[in-house]
């Protein structure tokens, strides 16, 4: 049986199963790399500090190196009964280099190793996704630049509501998707922090240079507090919060898809490689990727929410319930990275049916709001003019055509003031370029909107 790194005090030997329960192994060995860049800088510092000899130092850092090429070549054997990643590693250089391998954690305890393992994670994945959304940017950017004139229907309750530009429509995730980015961008600061020579709670007796292993490591700052620098996972809570408003965001658009391929929309077709088809039914070509996205949502949000729960009324410092924050947050990191990647492979290669959106904003009532205001630019209080449009709508509907179908009769008589001009008035391009107002569908403000967004991306 292997023995225990923390054996000493124990006398009764461990439970198999028990161990297994204990264990993080299974998971937390992807902290390897981080774990062996900051053991390595523990040992450097440990050797400026005059804790260790050169030689020794020498012997620790090449013995980590052998230790994470083993890992990285499958030879590393692994253990539920080291725990964790930590203590396998710590184990594993023992073997290689003797007991001057036990020297390492000298002036460490694993409460400030593992915080600066995921610290040290975090910020890696954080800026990783900063790069999936700005891409995801991108490709909605060329989408709407590319596709600048379309109209579709704007919609409201999922009713339709005005007509609107497609580009106008996508880039508003654009602005969803840069508000995320600020987001994680501002949340680094909080996450670039060392959390090395807390020890276990309350500082070492060695005399070490924390500095030099926050520069080491490229973190901006360190922790002033001990306690706090061991029990802080507010940097956790907070990636996986912001990983739930990019997955609310992308399951939004995904919903949208869900509704424009549907046969009674049809706006736009996913290509083949975005859909799956039917085991039973050969006609069908399902959104599956979009409704994925939609359905993690559920399991980030649960991340979060488990997260939340598992630090609530934790007393300080380090309790093992802590280590329940990685599972979540590992999962939620690689569901927010391929949902990203899913949903601009998606977009880029989707077709936009112009057609069917064309005809879709000629046979509707999206315009009856112009109608309403045109009558109110000649003095009729908007109140009378709603009413007396609605009263045209119910016409219409009961006629079966629509307002710009209407004969300039039928018009006259709900009110003497229309004119001739009013066809034009209820044409969706001419609806849709009236709108000239700061951030507006109209095709100027959407033009203007796509050059600030372009600069954006450069700030
Ligand atoms: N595997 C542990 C975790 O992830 C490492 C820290 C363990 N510390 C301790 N005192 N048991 O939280």
């Amino acid at each position: 049986m292997t023995k225990k790194a923390w054996g000493g005090r124990f006398t009764n030997d461990a439970v198999e199963w028990v161990d297994e329960f204990n264990a993080s192994i299974h998971f937390d060995q992807i902290l390897i790399d981080v774990d062996i860049r900051g053991s390595i800088a523990h040992a450097e510092m440990l050797y400026k500090c005059n804790i260790l000899s050169e030689d020794e130092k020498e012997t620790i850092i090449k013995g980590l190196k052998e230790v994470q090429a083993d890992y990285h070549n499958n030879l590393l054997e692994l253990n539920v009964v080291n725990e964790d990643i930590h203590m396998n590693v710590e184990s594993a250089l023992i073997q290689k280099i003797g007991p001057v391998g036990g020297k390492l954690h000298t002036a460490r305890s694993r409460n400030d190793q593992v915080a600066t393992d995921m610290h040290l994670y975090v910020k890696e994945k954080v800026s990783e996704v900063i790069l999936s959304i700005e891409s995801l940017q991108n490709v909605i950017l060329d989408l709407a630049k590319n596709n600048i004139d379309i109209i579709m229907p704007g919609y409201t309750h999922l009713q339709r509501a005005q007509p609107i530009l497609f580009s106008h429509h996508i880039m508003a995730y654009f602005w969803m998707l840069k508000r995320d980015k600020e987001r994680f961008t501002d949340s680094l600061k909080r996450i670039d922090i060392s959390p090395l020579g807390a020890g276990a709670i309350s500082g070492t007796t060695f005399d070490i240079d924390r500095v030099y292993t926050q520069t080491e490591l490229g973190f901006s700052d360190i922790y002033q507090n001990s306690m706090d620098a061991v029990s802080d996972r507010d940097y956790i809570v907070e990636t996986l919060s912001n990983i739930n408003l990019v997955m609310i965001h992308l399951s939004r658009i995904s919903e949208e898809l869900i509704f424009w391929t549907t046969e009674e929309a049809g706006f736009v077709t996913l290509s083949d490689s975005f859909t799956t088809g039917s085991s039973m039914m050969p006609q069908k070509k399902n959104p599956d990727m979009a409704e994925l996205i939609r359905g993690k949502t559920g399991r980030t949000t649960g991340a979060l929410l488990s997260m939340l729960m598992t630090l609530k009324g934790l007393p300080l410092t380090y309790n093992k319930d802590m280590q329940e924050d990685k599972e979540g947050l590992f999962d939620a990191l690689t569901t927010v990275q391929g949902s990203l990647r899913v949903m601009s492979g998606m977009l880029e290669t989707m077709t936009i049916n112009q057609q069917v959106l064309s005809d879709t904003v000629n046979k509707d009532f999206s315009n009856a709001t112009e109608l309403a205001d045109y009558l109110v630019n000649k003095g009729v209080p908007f109140r009378d003019s709603h009413e007396i449009v609605g009263t045209l709508v119910l016409k219409c509907v009961n006629d079966g055509h629509y307002l710009q179908d209407l004969t300039m009769e039928e018009f006259k008589s709900a009110s003497d003031l229309i004119e001739d001009d009013i066809y034009h008035i209820l044409s969706p391009e001419t609806v849709v370029n009236r709108r000239i107002s700061h951030g507006s569908t109209g095709t100027e403000a959407v033009l203007k909107q796509i050059k600030l967004a372009g600069q954006t991306m450069n700030e």
